[in-house]
């Protein structure tokens, strides 16, 4: 059977990655974290002083974007995908809050999509790839084999980032709970109404919300849709 491609969209921290990872590895598909790419963009953006107050240069960005070459590195043994900004690893670093509070900003912005959606288009075109992102069901791969629109309530989706976030440096008390929520809630009302592919189910994608699922019930629960569809 030919490997295909499944297209994982949907609002923030709602476990797309988790869910990606363990399809990819089910599958025996290679997993594509787009939110990845966008936080690698804004991350450089910021290091080259192309981000102040929430003010981008864009003329600067867009004459540098060729300049921003994002590589991944999978070790299936941890199960962790690691992302690479100009061959330096920056995976602790997208995660965040001060990339998590600009990189919406820098994904309504066309020029960066375009090229991103290139980049993934390229990543995708043998198949045997799980992307998770917002418009990969409706602009990277429209002809997605599978498409999952997954989504949470806001105060849950906050309380279990806190939670990832906290068991990575259970020292860090700048943590707040509050923060975070008002980033969940701040980013998913700019993915859903920016210009550029904004953040919206696909008519041909399956709706799951997961906030009263654990990580089983979740896996099973796709396990039968895609049973159900072969
Ligand atoms: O998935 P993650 O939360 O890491 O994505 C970070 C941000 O990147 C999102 O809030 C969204 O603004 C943007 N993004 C996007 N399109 C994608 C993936 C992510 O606009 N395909």
């Amino acid at each position: 059977q030919k490997k295909g491609v499944i297209a994982i969209d949907g609002h923030s921290s709602c476990g797309k990655s988790t869910v990606a990872k363990d399809l990819a590895k089910e599958l025996g598909y290679v997993y594509i974290d787009t939110g990845a790419m966008y936080r690698a963009v804004t991350l450089f953006a910021m290091q080259n002083g192309l981000i102040t107050d929430g003010e981008i240069l864009l003329d600067e960005l867009q004459n540098k974007l060729n300049d921003i070459k994002i590589t991944f590195r999978y070790r299936p043994e941890e199960k962790k995908n690691e992302t690479f900004l100009n061959g330096t690893i920056v995976e602790d670093e997208i995660r965040g809050l001060e990339v998590s509070n600009n990189v919406s900003a820098v994904s309504t912005i066309a020029f960066v999509r375009h090229r991103m959606v290139e980049l993934q288009k390229e990543m995708g075109k043998e198949g045997g790839i799980v992307m998770d992102g917002r418009d990969i069901g409706t602009v990277v791969f429209p002809d997605a084999d599978v498409k999952l629109f997954m989504t949470a309530s806001p105060e849950i989706r906050a309380q279990r980032r806190y939670d990832e976030l906290k068991a990575k440096d259970s020292t860090d008390n700048s943590l707040s709970f509050d923060a975070i929520l008002e980033n969940v809630k701040q980013r998913d009302h700019m993915d859903s109404t920016r210009k550029e592919s904004p953040l919206k189910k696909a008519d041909d994608a399956i709706l799951l919300d997961n906030s009263d699922m654990n990580k089983q019930e979740q896996m099973d629960w796709i396990m039968n849709v895609l049973r159900e569809r072969n």
